[in-house]
């Protein structure tokens, strides 16, 4: 099969190249899956799990790319759940070989049934952005009905998954960004825009909540705008400047079925759309995966061209 594959950790995304590699293999509670469409973090060639395995040993050459959305062709032993031919989407494991590929061997209970009226494109964007909105505002920010939060990046994927999630939820949003954002985050729900770029972020005044996807010195200035008894929820770097009064939380994205099955039916309903970027084969992941600026939403490779043959192939 054919896949995007990294085997030299100084090479950046320079190193990334297509590669024939052989057909996964269906471990114990795996499925294989054919992939239609992938995402990738940029940042993930700095990631431990891209060049080693959960023990430490290298991994190379690897396979990048941590979402996925495909049909299901092979069980492995003692897989429940998910049969061969259907749909499916969500989350590959962080230290095997992901989503960049034709086919990737993924545990089962990482992937959630997909909706046959929602497109493998949408559907690959929502696993990591949907996951970490909804985890950072609502189990490691405990956000209720009520409340105020303060979303930072909100035009970005994950910042603008969160605005509409908490938005729904009944929050007073109040959403960041460069300048340029400022009528995506108001089109995305927000009651108010503030302008990272030329407006103080202290005016923001108390939140109960406050969602980092930035980090550096805006995670710092960030702890002070957190009212008693809130919390600091950033899935940039550790704070190292906590909340007078509050809780701060750092966390990574997990895996989970419910929280998928949740985020796609409010796709489906029209609640939530995922910001979708640039859509590129795979033989041009490479150069998606390159740094450089104007990129709005997650690029998503499309490893099955779109289209009626699409659901077909196997
Ligand atoms: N811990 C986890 O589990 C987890 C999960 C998902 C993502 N992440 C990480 O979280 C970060 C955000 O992910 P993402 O996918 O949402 O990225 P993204 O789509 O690039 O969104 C980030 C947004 O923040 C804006 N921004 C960045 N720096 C800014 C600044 N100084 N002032 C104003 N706006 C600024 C960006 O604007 P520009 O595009 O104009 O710069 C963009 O709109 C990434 O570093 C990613 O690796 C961590």
């Amino acid at each position: 099969m054919q896949a995007i594959t990294v085997h030299d950790r100084d090479a950046g995304a320079g190193g990334l190249a297509l590669t024939e590699l052989p057909h996964p293999h269906a471990a114990e509670n795996d499925v294989v899956v054919r992939v239609h469409a992938a995402g990738f973090t940029r940042g993930e060639l700095d990631w431990p799990g891209t060049w080693t395995d959960r023990a430490g040993r290298d991994r190379t050459p690897s396979v990048p790319g941590h979402e996925l959305s495909g049909v299901v062709v092979e069980l492995g032993y003692g897989t429940t759940g998910l049969t061969v031919g259907q749909r499916v989407f969500g989350m590959a494991d962080w230290t095997r070989n992901g989503s960049l590929a034709e086919y990737t061997a993924v545990e089962a209970r990482n992937l959630a049934p997909l909706p046959a009226d929602v497109d493998h494109t949408v559907a690959a964007a929502l696993p990591i952005s949907g996951l970490t909105a909804w985890q950072g505002l609502f189990e490691h920010g405990r956000l209720a009905a009520g409340q105020t939060v303060v979303i930072h990046g909100a035009a970005g994927s994950v910042g603008s998954v969160a605005v509409q999630l908490a938005r729904e939820a009944g929050a007073r949003v109040i959403a960041t960004g460069r300048s340029a954002d400022r009528e995506t985050g108001l089109a995305l729900g927000a009651d108010v825009f503030l302008d990272l770029e030329s407006e103080r972020l202290e005016d923001a005044g108390q939140a109960d909540v406050v969602f980092d996807v930035i980090g550096g010195e805006v995670l710092d200035r960030s702890a002070a705008l957190v009212c008693a008894g809130g919390t600091l929820v950033t899935i940039a770097a550790p704070p190292e400047v906590r909340p007078v009064d509050g809780r701060a939380v750092f966390f990574v994205v997990e895996p989970d079925r419910a929280g998928l099955t949740a985020l796609v039916q409010r796709v489906r309903d029209g609640r939530l759309k995922p910001a979708v970027g640039e859509v590129r084969p795979l033989a041009e992941a490479p150069a998606a995966f390159a740094p450089g600026g104007g990129r709005r939403g997650r690029t998503i490779i499309r490893v099955v061209p779109d289209g009626p043959a699409a659901e077909g192939s196997r």
